[in-house]
């Protein structure tokens, strides 16, 4: 059985040059079958901030696009909700896992897993508006409880959740701390909705490990250091092995340049192509002296300069195989 591989909702990377590119290593029906956007705040997305066109473009594929909506205000989300279901997408999907201290604070993202009544109240609430598939992102919670993560689900599911997906950290938790997987597998024996596991997958084979499990499975940081991950853990399947294709690191990077720029705002640009490069030039065997000169760049012109530099010295740098 194959099932879904997703895209996690990584703010100031989770829009359309990734998705763009991610899509460029994949053919038809082979790569990645959701993309969860970056998490979009329902009360910006409400008052017509200069942004919000921008995260609502959901190219190249909206038919498997799922906005993400976080924000702590019942009444916002469900406006919100409105307006984004009436767009072409996938689905709805309710941040309930954002552990980010500037999120948390104002009763956002995993705020909303410290009451299975307030959450439960604006699920029911949200679903009464959304027509289109209808999912909730989140963590255990706030104590390593795995009976209460389970009510909160069980709560989730009867007010018309359609989809989970579980990062199995306690809010508290960074990326230090090993996500709990046999979490993920004892919700879905609970659970009449798939639960979609994420956390810490870090290469195709991992991918094609978790897969194995027998659910959806939710891929983040790796994908933005390895955006063929889909395509490879796919044409794995197909073929029994993994495929040795051979990746072309500067035409890529100098591809993710282009699309940043063709589909994002200028205002956009640098901060997003310096969170890109922090993860892809992980690929690299100087990558901490790589994102030092790119941190210096102040223009995408700059980084490119500066890409072509790197590439130039480093020629056995250029290709990696899959
Ligand atoms: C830079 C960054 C931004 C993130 N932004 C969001 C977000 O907007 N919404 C969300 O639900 N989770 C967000 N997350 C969490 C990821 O979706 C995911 O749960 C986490 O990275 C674990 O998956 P991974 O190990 O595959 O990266 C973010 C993570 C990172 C690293």
């Amino acid at each position: 059985m194959t099932v879904p591989f997703l895209l996690a909702p990584m703010a100031e990377l989770s829009h359309r040059p990734l998705r763009e590119l991610i899509e460029g290593f994949s053919g038809p029906g082979s790569g990645c079958d959701e993309y969860f956007t970056e998490m979009i705040s329902a009360g910006p997305l409400l008052g017509g901030g200069p942004f919000e066109s921008w995260y609502m473009d959901a190219g190249p594929c909206p038919e498997r696009v799922v906005y993400q909506l976080v924000g702590s205000d019942p009444e916002q989300i469900v406006r919100a909700a409105i307006l984004l279901d009436s767009r072409e997408c996938l689905g709805i999907d309710i941040n309930m896992g954002c552990a980010a201290p500037a999120i948390r604070r104002t009763g956002a993202g995993v705020a909303w897993m410290a009451s299975i009544d307030k959450a439960g109240s604006l699920i029911a609430r949200v679903r009464q508006v959304v027509k289109k598939r209808l999912s909730v992102k989140l963590r255990i919670g706030f104590e390593d409880d795995f009976d209460y993560l389970l009510n909160f689900c069980r709560r989730l599911e009867g007010e018309g959740v359609e989809l989970v997906t579980l990062h199995p950290r306690t809010a508290g938790e960074k990326f230090k701390r090993s996500p709990r997987w046999d979490y993920v597998t004892a919700l879905r024996r609970e659970l009449h909705i798939p639960v979609a596991g994420n956390g810490d997958i870090a290469s195709a084979a991992d991918l094609l490990h978790r897969a194995d499990m027998g659910g959806p499975v939710m891929v983040g940081r790796a994908a933005v250091r390895h955006p063929w991950i889909f395509a490879q853990a796919r044409s794995a399947q197909a073929q029994g092995m993994a495929l040795g294709a051979r990746i072309d690191l500067e035409e890529t990077a100098l591809r993710f340049l282009e699309l940043l720029t063709r589909y994002q705002p200028p205002e956009f640009h640098i901060s997003r192509a310096l969170r890109f490069f922090n993860y892809f030039c992980d690929n690299l065997k100087w990558a901490h002296y790589v994102k030092t000169l790119l941190n210096r760049e102040k223009t995408p012109g700059g980084i490119e300069r500066a890409l072509r530099g790197y590439f130039g010295e480093h020629p056995e740098e250029r290709y990696t195989k899959y």
